[in-house]
């Protein structure tokens, strides 16, 4: 099927959305992303991704080149036009197209914005990852220092998934100075005792929108909540372990670096706060 997708203010079958070879985001990443998952046709947590995608740009001092509200337009507007039941929404804003390659940012009143919006169609509800976990290997993490900020420099996670990929595992486990970051794409738990343990939100890891609602929804159930660094080898002795990504909900993850979580199957705690996700978002999607 031929997308219907919108480029910097039109909607087009994407074989005929084009991009300049001089925006910042082709050229120098100079670009910042948000991915929303759709269930029965709506947003989740719509809100959520555009507080973030405006800290983002006021983070990098770039100026969306469409308001908040017509960015929910265009999102409902791709929907309608790709029949989109299940899936997502992919939103990139870069710092446009200046005259030349450059280091210097252009200035934002000569120089507009790019967008780029685009559908795609992905079951979200079920899947194997759900059924059987998911295996993930630790890598250093070598990211630059600001990850609360979602840009599109993203060689270096596409880089340790193919080194989990070619390990056997279905991602990575990044790791600075001994502690876990988050994952690849995803925030990253483990459960120990009861108690839910994630890294504490600061510049090292993206703020997960996700990650606030699961938290939220696990506090609301009144399970335990510690927020704070873990080490690898305190997560293989953890009895359960999962991620959460827009995307992912809540994944069970059951092997790390070839040792196996609990008694290695997918456990109580991601799935109770996936369920509990499915039934509370929708509630408040548009
Ligand atoms: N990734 N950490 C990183 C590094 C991520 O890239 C993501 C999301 C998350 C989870 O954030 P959220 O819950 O807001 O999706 C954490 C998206 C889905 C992606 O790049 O496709």
């Amino acid at each position: 099927m031929t997308r219907t997708v919108y480029v910097n203010g039109e909607y087009l079958p994407e074989t005929e959305a084009k991009v300049s070879i001089f925006d910042r985001g082709f050229l120098m990443a100079d670009a910042v992303y948000e991915v929303t998952s759709v269930l029965g046709g709506k947003l989740i947590d719509f809100q959520g991704h555009t507080a973030r995608l405006q800290r983002s740009l006021d983070e990098l001092q770039m100026v969306s080149p469409v308001t908040m509200e017509e960015l929910l337009e265009i999102h409902h507007q791709l929907i309608e036009k790709n029949d989109l039941e299940e899936g997502g929404i992919y939103l990139q804003i870069t710092r446009g197209a200046g005259p030349d390659r450059d280091f210097v940012w252009p200035d934002p009143e000569e120089v507009k914005g790019g967008i780029v919006l685009f559908t795609f169609a992905k079951k979200l509800t079920e899947g194997a990852n759900l059924d059987n976990g998911i295996k993930v290997i630790s890598q250093e993490d070598l990211r630059w220092g600001r990850r609360d900020i979602k840009t599109t420099q993203l060689l270096y996670p596409s880089f340790a998934k193919m080194q989990a990929k070619k390990a056997g595992a279905a991602d990575a486990w990044l790791v600075e100075d001994g502690f876990v970051t988050e994952g690849s794409a995803n925030n990253a738990y483990i459960v120990k005792d009861g108690v839910i343990i994630t890294r504490q939100l600061s510049n090292d890891i993206l703020h997960g929108i996700t990650r606030a609602a699961i938290l939220k929804f696990a506090a609301e159930a009144q399970m335990k909540v510690e927020e704070r660094p873990f080490t690898i080898a305190e997560a293989q002795e953890a009895d359960e372990a999962f991620v959460t990504s827009a995307t992912g909900f809540s994944q069970p993850v059951v092997e790390i670096d070839g040792v196996a979580i609990g008694d290695g199957k997918p456990g109580p705690v991601a799935k109770r706060l996936r369920e509990i996700y499915i039934a509370e978002m929708p509630k408040t999607a548009l």
